[in-house]
């Protein structure tokens, strides 16, 4: 079986019929709208938000209605995915370039689920290059500030040219290599001027599901 299927499959079990839903941004998080989708007559009075302009398209094309997050109060589960997970359930997002919605929606959330296959985990986060949303006018000095803190910046190009974020941003992939305190570094990041969101996401996962090719782990936050 697919990982992502099977993790995103398991994430069903976690959803409530009545209540407000974060949907997150990707590939796994799309299987997961898909199969909400072929259960919509099961889950009949569902309210969903969405992470980014990517996923309201994609949950529109399945006929399901996304409520803007300002006329939501409180969402009771956030369902998204991550690039890498640590033993803490720490992780890196923003591969995709939603980090900031992802964020606000997450923080915003009672509870947040990721799903994940299982070449996600890692002992400590780094190896995937760190995205970070910075403003545009900003973006060349920015890149000399983190040259100079050892982060290995690229910006993020798509065809040639700066890639924009659903809030018009650019984004800087940082190569950092091992992460030894994720949470330290997150703060120093986003105490930096012309940087909006770090794709650090600590404290944040209550549950990770982790998919194999044949099960399925469900990880907690102790
Ligand atoms: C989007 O910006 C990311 O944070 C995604 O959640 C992440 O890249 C996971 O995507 P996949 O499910 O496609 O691996």
């Amino acid at each position: 079986m697919n990982p992502k299927f099977l993790a995103a499959q398991k994430a069903l079990d976690y959803v409530i019929d009545g209540t407000i839903l974060g949907l997150g941004t990707g590939s796994t998080t799309e299987i997961f709208i898909k199969l909400l989708a072929e259960r919509i007559n099961y889950f009949k009075n569902l309210i969903f938000t969405s992470t980014s302009l990517r996923t309201t398209n994609f949950a529109n094309s399945l006929g399901l209605t996304i409520t803007p997050f300002n006329e939501i109060e409180n969402i009771d589960l956030t369902i998204d995915g991550a690039d890498e997970v640590d033993k803490n359930l720490n992780g890196i997002k923003g591969g995709g370039g939603a980090l900031l919605f992802e964020k606000i929606i997450a923080k915003n959330s009672g509870k947040c689920i990721w799903i994940v296959d299982s070449t996600k985990l890692v002992d400590k986060l780094g190896a995937f290059p760190l995205p970070v949303e910075v403003v545009p006018f900003a973006y060349s000095s920015l890149l000399r500030k983190f040259e100079l803190m050892k982060l290995n910046p690229k910006l993020r190009l798509k065809d040639d040219k700066p890639f924009v974020t659903d809030s018009n941003n650019f984004i800087i992939d940082c190569k950092i290599g091992i992460i030894e305190n994720p949470l330290e570094l997150e703060l120093k990041l986003k105490l930096i001027t012309g940087v909006v969101e770090v794709g650090l996401f600590n404290n944040i996962a209550d549950k990770v599901i982790v998919g194999y090719q044949d099960k399925v782990d469900v990880l907690e936050r102790n």
